[in-house]
């Protein structure tokens, strides 16, 4: 842990501009709080969203550039081999994109750090798509 401890610290990511494991905390449970009760969502998540929450917690933390908790706790994210078990249509995209564009309101992630966060995972959310509607 000592390693991830220090990349946690290194100056200049967005992890750290945007206010480290709080922000991230903040970010996840508003995400999943929506997904949770999205019409379009639901069918493919499971009910209880714990875990799910906390590997995505994971993961962002690592790709924000803070410590590498997803590599630690799951290996390689691998995260479009990850989702081709569920099918992630266009709706469901724009869906998830929905949740997360409330959830960084709510966080009250500022400006250009909300703006940047949500094209990069808009980039992220094209790329996980793998059938038609
Ligand atoms: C495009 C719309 C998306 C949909 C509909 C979707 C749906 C899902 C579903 C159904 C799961 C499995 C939940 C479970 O069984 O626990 C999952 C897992 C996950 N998703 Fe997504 N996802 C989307 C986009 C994304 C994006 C953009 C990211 C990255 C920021 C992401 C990160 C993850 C992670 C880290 C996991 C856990 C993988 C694991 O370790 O098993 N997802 N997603």
């Amino acid at each position: 842990m000592e390693e991830a401890y220090e990349s946690s610290k290194r100056p200049g990511t967005m992890y750290e501009a945007i206010g480290g494991a709080e922000a991230i905390d903040k970010i996840v449970n508003g995400l999943y709080k929506r997904i949770g009760s999205h019409p379009d969502l639901i069918p493919i998540f499971p009910e209880d969203l714990t875990e799910t929450a906390k590997k995505q917690r994971y993961f962002l933390t690592q790709f924000f550039g803070g410590p590498k908790l997803y590599n630690a706790y799951r290996g390689q994210p691998m995260l479009r081999r990850r989702h081709l078990p569920f099918e992630i249509t266009p709706t469901r995209k724009d869906a998830w994109l929905s949740c997360l564009a409330g959830a960084l309101e709510e966080a009250d992630i500022a400006e250009p750090y909300r703006s940047a966060i949500f094209e990069k995972l808009t980039m992220t959310a094209h790329h996980m798509m793998n059938t038609p509607e």
